[in-house]
Order: C-alpha cells, then sequence, then structure tokens
C-alpha cells in the first residue's frame, strides 16, 4: 500500500496534470510557497466561497458581507499588534543552512512523542481485544505514563518560552530535546530569532514622502475598521456579524506541505459582535456551526477534531481550531476566536474615533465584544482535493483516477459528448449544452473514444457524464452516467436537468438559535 507521503506526491502530480493548481512563475523555475488556480482549480475554489458565502451570509440574517482593500492605513497593523506581535522564533543550522520555526519543530518533536504513546495503545489494544480499556492503560502503563510526562513538561516550557518571549530557553529546549536538523542530521544551532511575517512596500512616488506600507496578513482588521460604517449603513442590531473572503499575505519562514502554508492565500473570515458577557456562549455556538458547515461536504465525520488552545493569545479569551485530517496528519483549518473588545478598542485609541454601539435593550453604549471564525480557502481546497483522489481498480482490470469531490463543488457538473464526431450527434449534443450550461458549468468532448473521455471527467471529478448517440436523434433520450458508480441510465433529455439539481444540494448547513 503507498504511504501518505506518496499519496500525497500523487495528489500534487494530479492537481497539476488536470489543470487544479500550477506552481507560480513556473517557467522562471517557480516562487516558493505561491501557486496558481488553473481552469478546474478557479472553479472548484470559486465553489467553496460561494458555499461558504451562502451558509454565513445568505442563511444568517444577521451577518453580512463587505470586501476591503488590501492596502491599508499602516497605524491599523501597529493597533492590531501586528507590528509589534506577529512574529514566528527561527533558528537556522548552521551545517544545512536551513532554516526552521523553532516552535515547530519543538512541536513535531512532541508528535513523535504522541505518536509512540498511539502505537503503544493500538499494540495493547490488539492484545486484549473487546476487555481493553484505553484509559485504564493510559493511566498505568509506565512507558505511556513516562513518555506523556516528557509531552507535559516540554509543551510547558515551549508555550512559557513563547508566552514570556524567551528565546533563549526555546533554544536550549530543542538541545535538551536533542532534535537533529532533518537535512544535515547536527545539532549546530543558531540562536533563536523573532522575524515579522508582514510583507511591506512603498505608497508614494517619490522615496522621500513614499510610506511603508503592509500588505495585510488576514482580512479581519479589514472588517474591524469598517466596523461603525456598516453598523450605520445597515441599521445593524448586536449581534451582529461581518463576514469577507480575500487574499491574505505572510512572508512564512518555512512555507511547506503544497498549498497547506503558502506566502500568499485566501481567507473567509467573519467577525460576530455581540454583548460583553455574551461572548463565550456565542464562542461555543460558532464552534458548533462551523463545524457542521465542514460536515456537509460529506469529507467524514472521523476526518475532522476540535484543538482547543491552552495557550491563548494575549486578546482572546477562548480559542480552538477544527483540525483535518491531512494526508500529513491532523493540522488545523479553521480557527474560532473570542478576540474580546481587543481589536475594536485599540482601534478607537489609535483612530481617537469612538467605535461604540448604543444598546437600546440596555440602554447603555459599549464596545461590542467580537468572536471570529477564520478559514483558509486554499486549506479547505487541499482537504478537498486529498480527501476525493481515489484510485480505482476496475472488474474488468483497468484501473481509474477519480475525483469524488462532492458535487455541489465540482469544477464541472456535467459532460456533454457526442458518441461519434458526425451523423448530426455533435449538433444535437451541443443543443443540449445550450440548454445546460447557464445553470451549470458544463464541458463539451468530442475528441477521442467515449472511454478516454469518462476517464478525463473521472479525473477532475464531473459528476455526470451525458452521452448523444444514434438514438438520442430518434426518441430524445441519452445516456447519463454516474461519476462514483460508474451506473449508466437511459433518461429523457427533458429529465437531465432535474437529476443535475438533485446532487447539487448540499447537507444541513446551520444550526437553530
Ligand atoms: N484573523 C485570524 C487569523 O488570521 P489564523 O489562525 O492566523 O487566524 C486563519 O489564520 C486561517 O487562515 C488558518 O486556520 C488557516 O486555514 C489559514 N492560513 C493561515 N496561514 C496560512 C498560510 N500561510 N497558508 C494558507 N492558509 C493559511
Amino acid at each position: 500500500m503507498a504511504s501518505n507521503d506518496e499519496i500525497f506526491k500523487k495528489i500534487i502530480a494530479h492537481a497539476k496534470e488536470y489543470g487544479f493548481i500550477f506552481q507560480s512563475s513556473e517557467i522562471y523555475d517557480g516562487l516558493s510557497a505561491v501557486y496558481d488556480y488553473g481552469q478546474n482549480g478557479v472553479e472548484l475554489k470559486n465553489n467553496i466561497k460561494d458555499y461558504w458565502w451562502r451558509a454565513m451570509v445568505r442563511y444568517h440574517e444577521n451577518i453580512v458581507g463587505i470586501d476591503s482593500a488590501i492596502f491599508m492605513h499602516p497605524t491599523i497593523w501597529k493597533a492590531s499588534g501586528h507590528v509589534d506581535a506577529f512574529n514566528d522564533p527561527m533558528i537556522d543550522n548552521k551545517d544545512s543552512k536551513k532554516r526552521y520555526r523553532a516552535d515547530v519543530l519543538v512541536e513535531d518533536h512532541l508528535a513523535k512523542l504522541e505518536e509512540k504513546i498511539n502505537k503503544e495503545v493500538e499494540k495493547a489494544a490488539k492484545r486484549f481485544g473487546n476487555a481493553f480499556d484505553e484509559a485504564q492503560f493510559r493511566a498505568t502503563n509506565q512507558r505511556v505514563l513516562d513518555n506523556q510526562a516528557k509531552v507535559d513538561e516540554i509543551k510547558h516550557r515551549l508555550y512559557k518560552g513563547l508566552e514570556n518571549n524567551d528565546l533563549a530557553d526555546i533554544k536550549k529546549l530543542i538541545e535538551d530535546c536533542e532534535i537533529v536538523c532533518p537535512i544535515s542530521g547536527s545539532r549546530n544551532w543558531t540562536e533563536v530569532r523573532q522575524f515579522n511575517l508582514m510583507f511591506s512596500t512603498q505608497m508614494g512616488s517619490i522615496s522621500e514622502d513614499a510610506n511603508t506600507i503592509y500588505l495585510r496578513p488576514e482580512t479581519a482588521q479589514g472588517i474591524f475598521v469598517n466596523f461603525l460604517n456598516v453598523m450605520k449603513t445597515g441599521r445593524m442590531k448586536i449581534p451582529f456579524g461581518i463576514a469577507q473572503i480575500g487574499k491574505a499575505f505572510r512572508n512564512e519562514i518555512v512555507a511547506r506541505q503544497f498549498i497547506f502554508r503558502m506566502r500568499e492565500f485566501e481567507q473567509m473570515e467573519m467577525q460576530f459582535f455581540v454583548r460583553p458577557g455574551t461572548e463565550l456562549e456565542w464562542y461555543e455556538f460558532w464552534k458548533q456551526e462551523r463545524l457542521k458547515w465542514h460536515l456537509a461536504m460529506g469529507l467524514g465525520e472521523e476526518n475532522y477534531r476540535f484543538h482547543n488552545h491552552e495557550k491563548l493569545a494575549h486578546y482572546a479569551n477562548a480559542a480552538a481550531d477544527i483540525e483535518f485530517r491531512f494526508p500529513f496528519g491532523f493540522k488545523e483549518l479553521e480557527g474560532i476566536h473570542s478576540r474580546t473588545d481587543f481589536d475594536l478598542a485599540a482601534h478607537q485609541k489609535y483612530s481617537g474615533k469612538k467605535i461604540t454601539y448604543f444598546d437600546p435593550e440596555l440602554n447603555e453604549s459599549y464596545v461590542p465584544y467580537v468572536v471570529e471564525t477564520s478559514i483558509g480557502l486554499d486549506r479547505t481546497f487541499l482537504a478537498l482535493l486529498g480527501n476525493a483522489y481515489t484510485e480505482e481498480k476496475l472488474d474488468d482490470g483497468s484501473e481509474r483516477v477519480v475525483m469524488k469531490l462532492p458535487p455541489a463543488l465540482a469544477p464541472v457538473k456535467a459532460a456533454v459528448l457526442p458518441l461519434v464526431a458526425k451523423d448530426g450527434l455533435p449538433e444535437k449534443a451541443r443543443q443540449i449544452m445550450d440548454t445546460l450550461k447557464y445553470d451549470y458549468n458544463c464541458q463539451y468532448e468530442e475528441k477521442d473514444s467515449i472511454g478516454k473521455r469518462y476517464r478525463r471527467q473521472d479525473a477532475i471529478g464531473t459528476p455526470y457524464c451525458i452521452t448523444v448517440d444514434h438514438q438520442t436523434l430518434e426518441d430524445n433520450t441519452v445516456t447519463i452516467r454516474e461519476r462514483d458508480s460508474m451506473k449508466q441510465d437511459r433518461i429523457a433529455i427533458s429529465e437531465i436537468s432535474g437529476i443535475i439539481a438533485e446532487r447539487m444540494k448540499m447537507g444541513e448547513v446551520r444550526g437553530k438559535r
């Protein structure tokens, strides 16, 4: 069986071969951690955006959307804390000359220890069968207890070091854990230094009066600084939310794992403004609401989990990630953060403008508290791509690669295929194409054998192939082939649209409140 690493490599190759994702500037040997979306990738990406926008903005009457500029006044990033504190601790290996995030080196080491514990538990579970009591085993097995104690101690030291900006102790922790450079295998490390992740550029025509401005590292600040505008012009009543989808930029020290960690990426963020004191209730609500959104895509409940933050950012009073099981393990896909009044209060202070809400029920004004949901669009794309990629051996001995994407998100909904490119079949197929293409993204294909065309459509995840043959000319029926089962049915042309529409439904995406 192929390892996760091999499967991941295949997914990356497939994404390129079938026009989902290309390395940026490829003909110039590429630009590190920057990617372009191809003809199928952009469709899938747009469908994810649309799914998110509908679930957040359209289904919630008290959430509205905006589209703020990427360039913003530089003081915004001072107020938000990004100029002073949007740093990652970095460390270099002197032999390989490779740079790492110091905290990630320690986290990778922790993951190895946790893996050891899990292996121990799995072994025991096999040995004891039905009689196995996992909780008791974890609480009593000496090897598990020793490794767990190591994990707890390392975590404690890492978080304390990060919190107190004690870079010397983080270096010492790397040495104490005997972490080696994966490339050189040596422990010849530099000191740990802080590295600001924001990209900067100059605005203005001549250097003397040019101002340093930043490419936004998150879309959220564009929402905070428009809070008053939206509240007043939209006559919004608390609780209400503002949503936005847009590009963000981070000069990541180690950008890796394909589109998981990029230097230019897209976020889908929503800031929900609430009455102070109610934020933790709303935080719980949004955690569940967002999980439901993920589950409705049908990638499997077992592939998601919450990770509640032990170490909270200075502005947060609760935070959790929704993690997804990527081919390289469970990793953050979305963050849900209770950000208190930190951002609005900071902008009030730095801008000198009063940023408050008059609550008619309480008859008082206050700076609202904020619960934020922040999801990476590219990471969602990667989750879908990895989950969809399926290699199948068919009954006739042949093989196919099929992208089992949720039909509602698939780049192409239906391919219209004349069996042969003559006898009036192309003309008939074009007529069908014309009736479908305003409602669904469809593809017309007449080149190559029908089998080859089916394989190409499977490889991009097209849920339906509609084949026009000689019988179509006689009785206005076609065959419709379903991607996953490969089952073919003969149906009337007039039924096609309804059948596609039925498959485009997504699961239940919102709860009640
Ligand atoms: N406004 C809050 C915020 O930006 P974050 O946890 O730093 O929070 C939110 O980012 C989401 O953005 C992450 O959960 C992840 O999905 C995505 N993201 C962050 N950095 C990324 C990167 N370098 N490449 C791709 N996606 C990224």
